[in-house]
């Protein structure tokens, strides 16, 4: 395989290890297209994103865009990128939860990234209220229920079942919470390894954070730049802007590099996984150099540390059950998991 003039070792990118052992790539890319970015788009920075070098990619089959990664993936492994350098994640979308789905859906995600296996599969939101893709965050499912463990369970076994078959190496969650979390280690076979779940410096989830850590589940950060391109429904007025933070501003104009890359910096450092999306080369390179370039200084470390405006992005409206619910109902910020 030739290499570019813009490609980063891969093997000089923090790895992250989980509780099976195995190695995560500390970075990965993101291939949400924010209702902004086409498949053709996504598809060409995900093959950028190899060639220089990445090699962790974060899919979800709602992205709707995965028959065009799977392109890009098996051309970048006939070209000679060693699968097992490759860390694929795919999602499970919240109208798949019933037991009799979760392999189909499994599969198919499979065969439009034109894989044999999935190096990690997450159920996408642990709500099994479906909506469509790109809907107003007032729409409700009219079937739409609160986490019931019972029943998250019931997929769970069937996310299980996708490890023994050699489908999927490691199985997570997203958008857990804490409560909710404690539940599935407590009934889990195979606990998660990983938690994908929104971080950046406005919202560190320090908590959170450190439970997951002691609980042997990895971190996986996304809208770690703070979402500058986010779908505008999922814009509200109190949202602040990471890359405007003149703490962020300030340490990047001291390093010479845009302030989403101090955000990138600060993720990486602080040990969980960022997954920045971008469709433009110089914008994906310079976040990926940015985990192999010389660490933050304590001081900034703790500066950012102190920055944190609990300012949560995607709120998750549309998964709510009840008339005249506030969407922190689905984070049990009591400490229980809201009914
Ligand atoms: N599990 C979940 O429920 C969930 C939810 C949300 C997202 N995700 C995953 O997380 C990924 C990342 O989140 P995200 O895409 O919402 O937000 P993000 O990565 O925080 O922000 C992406 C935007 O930041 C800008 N950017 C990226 N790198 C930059 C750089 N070096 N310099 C300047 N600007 C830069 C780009 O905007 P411009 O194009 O304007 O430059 C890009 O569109 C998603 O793609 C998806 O894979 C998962």
């Amino acid at each position: 395989m030739l290499t570019s003039h813009d490609f980063i070792d891969p093997h000089s990118v923090p790895r992250r290890r989980l509780h099976t052992g195995a190695f995560m790539p500390g970075i990965g890319l993101g291939t949400f297209g924010s209702d902004r970015f086409s498949a053709a788009e996504i598809a060409a920075s995900v093959e950028g994103a190899i060639e220089v070098g990445y090699r962790h990619i974060d899919c979800a089959s709602v992205y709707g865009n995965e028959d065009s990664v799977g392109g890009v993936l098996a051309a970048a492994i006939r070209g000679g990128v060693p699968r097992e350098e490759l860390w694929i994640t795919s999602k499970l979308w919240n109208d798949k939860h019933a037991e009799a789905d979760v392999i189909p859906q499994c599969r198919k995600s499979l065969a439009d990234l034109q894989l044999d296996y999935l190096d990690l599969y997450l159920v996408h939101w642990p709500f099994p209220n479906f909506h469509p893709p790109g809907c107003s965050v007032e729409s409700r499912s009219p079937g739409a229920r609160p986490y019931i463990h019972a029943n998250f369970m019931k997929t769970w076994r069937q996310m299980e079942k996708l490890v023994d078959l050699g489908l999927v190496r490691h199985i997570g969650t997203s958008n857990m919470t804490a409560p909710k979390l404690r539940l599935v280690l407590r009934d889990a076979r195979i606990k998660p390894a990983v938690n994908e779940m929104e971080l950046h410096p406005h919202f560190q989830q320090t908590g959170f954070f450190e439970f997951l850590r002691s609980s042997g589940i990895q971190a996986v950060g996304f809208c770690p730049i703070g979402s500058p391109t986010r779908p505008d429904r999922d814009r509200t007025p109190e949202d602040t802007a990471d890359i405007e933070d003149p703490v962020i501003a300030e340490i990047a104009g001291r390093l010479g590099v845009h302030p989403a890359v101090v955000c990138v910096k600060w993720a990486v450092q602080r040990g969980q996984t960022p997954i920045p999306q971008s469709i433009r080369r110089n914008e994906y390179v310079s976040n990926l150099r940015a985990a192999v370039s010389p660490p933050l200084s304590d001081a900034d470390m703790r500066a950012i540390a102190g920055i944190d405006r609990n300012c949560r992005l995607i709120k998750g409206q549309v998964f709510l059950w009840k008339e005249n619910q506030s969407w922190e109902d689905l984070w049990d910020l009591k400490g229980e998991i809201a009914q």
